[in-house]
């Protein structure tokens, strides 16, 4: 089947698509946005994290079909081109990335959280970010990076800082940052 959608921003077709298929395997493999990356494929460790119509989402977990007609941003639409988003920045400065291979998911999951909470408690953002497993930073340079990030106030009413219209709400039911999250695999900074 052929499934369209928008994609940061742009109209996307991904043909023989089958029907069991994810929006993770759609966008790493078919439509060359590498960023969501792939551990699991299971909801477990949150690394392809991504907003689908502004919802906090594992995208492994999300069926391709799911996506028709939707508007999906992953982190690679978080930047702008080579400038990077205020989150990928702290995540930058704070030193919170050493493989990478949760990064994008962390940063995903931290700019959901400060939409949703622009002066989070290190137990909300505990909270927030017990989803996403890190196997390199023991959390605490990830946890100084949303700090990081939050101590900017840059989040205001109007929404997300870059002033690029992303998501600037989310937590639906259902999804991981609603009330009725969905799996935590791990708790941030134990
Ligand atoms: S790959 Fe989706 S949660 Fe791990
Ligand atoms: S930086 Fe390696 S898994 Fe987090």
């Amino acid at each position: 089947m052929r499934v369209s959608c928008a994609i940061n921003g742009e109209p996307r077709h991904a043909d023989d698509v089958w029907e069991g298929e994810s929006l993770l395997y759609v966008l790493r493999e078919r439509l060359g946005l590498p960023g969501s990356k792939n551990a699991c494929e299971q909801g477990e460790c949150g690394s392809c994290s991504v907003y689908l119509d502004g919802v906090f989402v594992c995208a492994c977990l999300v069926l391709a079909g799911q996506a028709e007609g939707s508007e999906v941003v992953t982190v690679e639409g978080l930047a702008a081109g080579d400038d990077l988003h205020p989150v990928q920045e702290a995540f930058v400065e704070a030193g919170a990335v050493q493989c990478g291979f949760c990064t994008p998911g962390l940063i995903v999951a931290t700019h959901d959280l400060l939409a949703r909470n622009p002066s989070p408690t290190d137990p909300e953002i505990r909270e927030a970010l017990a989803g996403n497993l890190c196997r390199c930073t023991g959390y605490e340079k990830v946890l100084d990076a949303v700090r990081l990030a939050a101590g900017r106030g840059l989040w205001t009413a109007t929404g997300d800082p870059s002033g690029r219209g992303l998501p600037s709400r989310s937590g639906a039911p259902g999804t991981r940052g609603g009330d009725d999250a969905g799996p935590r695999a791990g708790e941030a900074g134990t």
